[in-house]
């Protein structure tokens, strides 16, 4: 959890210095500085942006730097990120006043889990942000994931490169050597994942019959390893090699596992189709609420708290949608950040913790061109 929060020159935030509760609830116009508030502490966690990979989208208007710093239960963390002449920007983390090399060590200590409405890619788009999703998962639950990941990113990265090397037909000992590297750790990851997925399974239907009940029995999740796991990478790699050189890149692989998202009825053959060609907007975001929520109940199992952050709650969601939303997020021991254009979202959720018994402490941010301040 975070207790205080300072952002300097992030967005149209010049500078903001925070007490924060358990549930904090930002409303302000369009434009104000909401989504940038979310922005600025995925960054702190995640060490990117959700909107933007450059820095100089995200860095002040006519400013070279901008920092976010919070204290946590977990000590302090900071993040800075300055622009040079060219526009290339260097970052420095720290943890506890100590310079660290790694973003990971952030990700560990502050855990961020998102929801907004624009996020519809997870649906709509090519395998990326599904993946990203599970991977995420499987980061804070497999500890020993994130090396296995990093290796493989590596040696794909030096065969794709071998891949476009004109001497490439002498050099295929080499690119077999690394193969069969890259292979045993593609195996790992895909343990990995699939054991975490298995468990995730049970969570998210649970979480789909309280959020779609309507779509109970009818969404199935399921996960691609992005190779033949019966054939082996390093023999999936050797029967394709012909087409990955004509190609220039390793086609198959860890990198390209996925997650399907089907609609259909148990049983029935024939009526089977991406739930994204299916559903409504509304229904959308609330399969991806389902989606995201049932990992944060999946995590909060495992002892690990979390900062959830919730960008225009009640965007596309009908009133029942945004209660029961609300009870979900209540009950669970996370920190949440919920942002709104009006202050009715108050009430609501005066209303859910009266509900709920919840003890969760609340402060209520105006937010206007920037400036946030905490309503007493
Ligand atoms: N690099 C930047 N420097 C200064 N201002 C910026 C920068 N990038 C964006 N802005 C401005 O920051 C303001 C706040 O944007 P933000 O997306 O946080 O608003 P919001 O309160 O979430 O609005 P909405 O309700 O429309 O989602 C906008 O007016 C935007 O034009
Ligand atoms: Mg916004």
């Amino acid at each position: 959890m975070i207790d205080e929060l300072k952002i300097h020159q992030f967005r149209n935030i010049s500078t903001a210095h925070l007490s924060l509760a358990e549930c904090n609830v930002l409303v302000g116009k369009n434009g104000s500085g909401k989504t940038s508030l979310l922005e600025a502490v995925f960054l702190l966690s995640r060490g990117k942006s959700f909107r933007h990979h450059e820095p100089k989208r995200y860095i002040t208007h006519h400013q070279h730097r901008c920092a976010v710093w919070a204290n946590t239960r977990q000590g302090q963390m900071a993040i800075q990120k300055t622009l040079d002449d060219k526009g290339f920007a260097t970052t420095i983390i720290k943890q506890h006043g100590q310079h660290v090399s790694s973003q990971s060590v952030l990700s560990f200590a502050l855990p961020t889990l998102l929801i907004d409405p624009s996020g519809m890619e997870l649906l709509e788009m090519g395998s990326n942000s599904r993946r990203q999703l599970l991977d995420w998962l499987v980061f804070h639950m497999e500890h020993e994931f994130y090396g296995e990941w990093l290796s493989y990113q590596r040696l794909l990265k030096q065969r794709n490169i071998l891949l476009k090397s004109p001497a490439i037909q002498k050099r295929l000992p080499e690119l077999y050597a690394w193969d069969y590297q890259l292979a045993s750790h593609a195996h790992k990851i895909h343990e990995y994942r699939q054991t975490v997925f298995n468990r995730w399974l049970g969570y998210f239907d649970k979480m789909l019959s309280c959020l779609l009940p309507h779509c109970a029995g009818l969404i199935w999740l399921s996960y691609q390893a992005g190779f033949d796991e019966k054939v082996g990478l390093f023999d999936v790699l050797r029967q394709r090699i012909t087409a990955d050189v004509e190609l220039g890149y390793t086609r198959v692989g860890t990198h390209r596992a996925d997650i399907s998202v089907v609609f259909k009825q148990s049983g029935d053959v024939r009526f089977k189709e991406q739930a994204a060609n299916v559903l409504s907007r509304g229904e959308k975001k609330l399969l991806i609420t389902a989606l995201k929520l049932s990992q944060l109940q999946l995590i909060c199992e495992t002892g690990i708290r979390l900062v959830v952050m919730i960008d225009d709650i009640d965007a596309e969601l009908d009133e029942w949608a945004v209660q029961t939303l609300l009870k979900t997020l209540m009950e669970l021991p996370c920190q949440l950040f919920i942002t709104n254009l009006n202050s009715d979202i108050v009430s609501v959720i005066h209303d859910v913790q009266k509900q709920l018994g919840s003890t969760k402490t609340m402060a209520v941010f105006d937010v206007k061109d920037g400036t946030i301040i905490k309503r007493i």
